[in-house]
């Protein structure tokens, strides 16, 4: 079986269709989601981990449990929750990482939620703060969509050869997701640049980035986000400022845990919103 057909029949298990939304969490929300406490309005109806699905299951999550957690609002809007996402940095190719996001718009859902932690690019962008993503520069010097364009079982381009880029996040929904997120936190907008990594940025990088006026760097979503813009989907990305870039404000030097941390302070709060979210969707 393939991975789509196992996902629709996990779904069909699940006493759900394709759902409505999918969200991948970003580092220090996937952990809050254990700790959250969701309002009755929503109950859990299923989760697939990364390894039970076929093609999927050499894919490494470095860190984090990698699977998706499915809910469904007493409405019947059904939302699913990445929590763990892959990284090129782990030297996989952009397509395997992007399969993460792929595979759950082959099997039905067309509205996506990208989140992450980045480091600020503009002072103002304080340590706790959130970006929704109006654009990006994929700075990854890599591309998820090189190589044949992919097709469908039916031989079907899934998409163009060249895809316009020309509105990758989508207007309406972030304004609807910063309306809910401004009643607890503090909320910027800005392009997210994307970097390989895993080194942090250097001083001079991210004095560059600043200079070109970029809100925040990190290194996830835009693969993500082209290779879902290439299928058609609708595309929502928010960053969490979890540090500033090195060398903005001062010349500390990075710590990868001390970025863990300053999310999880905050986690299970926007956890908290982004179900309010998901609510207004309905
Ligand atoms: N740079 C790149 N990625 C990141 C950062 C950063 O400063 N913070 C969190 N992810």
């Amino acid at each position: 079986m393939d991975s789509v057909s196992f996902l629709k029949d996990m779904y069909g298990k699940f006493g759900c269709s394709a759902p409505n939304l999918h969200c991948v969490l970003g580092s220090g929300l996937s952990d809050a989601l254990e700790k959250a406490k969701l309002s009755d309005q929503w109950s859990e109806i299923g989760e697939i981990a990364f390894k039970e699905i076929p093609n999927f299951s050499s894919a490494t999550v470095e860190g984090h449990p990698g699977k998706y957690r499915i809910f469904k609002n007493k409405k019947g809007f059904v939302v699913s929750l990445q929590l763990g996402r892959l990284h090129g940095y782990e030297g996989l190719e952009p397509a395997k990482v992007a399969q993460s996001v792929t595979q759950i718009c082959a099997a039905g859902t067309k509205k996506f939620l990208l989140t992450n932690a980045a480091g600020g690019l503009n002072k103002n962008y304080h340590p706790g703060s959130l970006m929704i993503i109006d654009d990006h520069i994929n700075f990854t010097g890599r591309n998820p969509l090189v190589g044949p364009n992919p097709k469908d079982s039916k031989g079907k381009a899934l998409g163009p050869r060249f895809p316009d880029l020309s509105a990758v996040y989508d207007k309406k929904t972030s304004a609807l997701l910063e309306k809910v997120l401004q009643k607890s936190f503090d909320v910027h907008h800005g392009t997210y640049v994307g970097v390989l990594g895993p080194s942090f940025e250097t001083p001079a990088e991210v004095k560059l980035f600043s200079s070109w006026g970029m809100g925040a760097v990190g290194m996830s979503t835009v693969w993500e986000a082209i290779a879902l813009k290439h299928r058609g989907a609708e595309v929502t990305g928010l960053s969490f400022i979890s540090n500033y870039g090195c060398g903005l404000v001062d010349s500390s030097a990075l710590d990868h845990n001390d970025v863990l941390n300053q999310g999880k302070q905050s986690a299970e709060k926007l956890i908290n919103s982004l179900f309010s979210f998901f609510e207004e969707l309905i």
